[in-house]
């Protein structure tokens, strides 16, 4: 067993207690956050690496979870090698210029250390001021949710614009994966080198696509993610998660990683039914229970427990981000019940 009920869960090994940590857990809802974070694009608070750090701690002192999640976003890559991308407050990523052609491939550079050195910073930092108990947690998009924002130009419903590269241009879609898997891999693998240790692939919007389409246009992409980031960091755990990807897991868990994210539309126990017994999960309460107070972010925690039903390998989380207007206390509140509710007896010495 390792100092890190995070690493330990993550291997499918005996924690102290489940380690919980919550996707967004640094951000709007915390007052510290809005205190420091200023004004400005969000993209502003990432190049500063003094600034990020202290964002990615806020939540690890506040709340005592068992990981914390780099301050960073989804975009920092393709925003760095000059794309012409920005976050809008409010709305999320904006594109000026979507990505419509084989011309906008030039403007994808192969990502350099240089591009990502502020977040690198950022991680040396972090590396040297958490207690070998709390890990620090690299991520990147997955190269899926990623370029629908360079396609759509904007957070979408539909994928419209997405879903028509993919079936009207394949070679297009496929040379603009390989690129963003490029970047995903240098991104993380980046992270990692320095000092994180465990990592989520975040393909937010999978669950848009069709089960088909998926293995045909996403998987080969997301598998190479995996394998290569497996195969350069042994012993890394990694993490794939989605929202309403139910119809996918199988594809999602076969491209490679350690731990499986679930949302809350699906059972803890049904998702090992399927992928087996030995399955190592995240998730999965419903955050819009942490909305509705205290009793009822308990009770909806307790049943994760059940559901879970003591297995090992199960890294709690809500089933997506922490809303900004969550009561931060509750969040608080969530954590202490999980670690009081599996905390291991110590064994007798
Ligand atoms: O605490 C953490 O989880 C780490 C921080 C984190 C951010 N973005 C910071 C952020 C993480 C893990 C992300 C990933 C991310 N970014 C995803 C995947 C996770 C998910 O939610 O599905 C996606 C799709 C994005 C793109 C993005 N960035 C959106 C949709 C938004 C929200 C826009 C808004 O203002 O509501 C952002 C901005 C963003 N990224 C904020 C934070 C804390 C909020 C804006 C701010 O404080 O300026």
């Amino acid at each position: 067993m390792t100092d890190s009920p995070f690493l330990n869960a993550g291997a499918g090994r005996p924690a102290q207690h489940t380690p919980v940590w919550f996707m967004r857990q640094a951000g709007r809802s915390l007052p510290e956050y809005r205190e420091i974070r200023g004004s400005g694009s969000i993209l502003d608070a990432i190049a500063q690496p003094e600034l990020s750090a202290e964002i990615t701690l806020q939540p690890v002192r506040r709340h005592n979870v068992d990981a914390a999640v780099l301050f960073s976003d989804i975009v920092v890559p393709v925003h760095a090698t000059g794309f012409g991308i920005d976050v809008t407050p409010g709305t999320g990523p904006v594109a000026e210029q979507p990505f419509r052609s084989r011309n906008d491939l030039q403007r994808l550079p192969p990502l350099t250390p240089e591009h990502i050195q502020h977040v690198t910073e950022t991680v040396d930092i972090l590396v040297n001021e958490l207690p070998a108990s709390v890990p620090l947690l690299a991520f990147a998009g997955a190269p899926f949710t990623v370029a629908s924002y360079l396609i759509e130009g904007a957070p979408s419903r539909t994928y419209q614009h997405t879903k028509a590269m993919m079936h009207a241009e394949p070679q297009l879609w496929h040379d603009l994966m390989e690129c963003l898997s490029d970047y995903a891999i240098e991104f993380i693998s980046a992270q990692l080198t320095h000092g994180a240790r465990a990592f989520q692939l975040f393909d937010s919007w999978a669950g848009s696509l069709s089960a088909g389409d998926y293995d045909t246009f996403v998987a080969p992409h997301s598998t190479r993610v995996f394998h290569t980031l497996n195969e350069r960091h042994a012993d890394v755990p990694g993490i794939h998660f989605g929202i309403g990807c139910d119809h996918l897991l199988e594809s999602m868990y076969a491209a490679g990683p350690q731990v499986l994210g679930l949302d809350w539309r699906t059972r803890i126990s049904s998702a090992r039914e399927r992928m087996g017994s030995d399955l190592a999960v995240q998730g999965n309460l419903d955050p819009a229970l942490v909305l509705a107070g205290v009793n009822v972010a308990l009770d909806g925690a307790m049943e994760v427990l059940r559901d879970n039903g003591g297995h090992p390998g199960h890294i709690f989380n809500l089933g997506h981000g922490v809303q900004p207007d969550t009561d931060p206390g509750v969040l608080t509140e969530v954590v202490a019940f999980v670690h009081e509710q599996t905390a291991m007896e110590p064994s007798p010495s």
